[in-house]
């Protein structure tokens, strides 16, 4: 049996979920809740690091093999709109060549995550700008 405190935290949560599905869709909420790919990765083959305009900061780590992606892990200490990017961003990343994974740009990103609100599209780039410094990176 649940307890009032845990009623009112389910109560919050639902609320807050309600109210971020007026802004957001359901992929980017599920990506931001659950998100895949997030954490380090020891010894990458290549790493990005880029600080947004809003002062948020993207780490992306790739491991390459033959040419692919073989594994995309990120961080970051920005918003729940970044963190959703970075989910899409490198689950959209493994797998692919370098050169189809450089095409992974901010409309890509928007597109995949069903769009998102015009003052959030920034988190989105700032995604494909960082996935583009650790292919840079590798490249180097
Ligand atoms: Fe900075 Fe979203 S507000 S990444």
């Amino acid at each position: 049996m649940s307890s009032d405190f845990e009623k009112f935290a389910e109560r919050l949560q639902e609320e807050i979920l309600e109210d971020a599905r007026k802004h957001y869709t359901e992929t980017v909420i599920d990506n931001w809740m659950h998100p895949r790919n997030m954490g380090r990765m020891e010894d990458p083959d290549g790493y990005g690091r880029v600080t947004g305009p809003c002062g948020d900061t993207m780490e992306i780590f790739i491991s390459v093999k033959k040419g692919k992606i073989i594994d995309c892990k990120f961080v970051t200490d920005g918003c729940g709109t970044s963190i959703a990017c970075g989910s899409i961003v490198t689950e959209l990343a493994k797998g692919k060549s370098l050169d189809k994974a450089k095409e992974i740009n901010q409309t890509v990103a928007l597109e995949t995550c069903g769009g998102l609100p015009p003052d959030d599209e920034h988190c989105a780039l700032l995604l494909s700008n960082t996935l583009i410094e650790a292919i840079r990176n590798y490249e180097r």
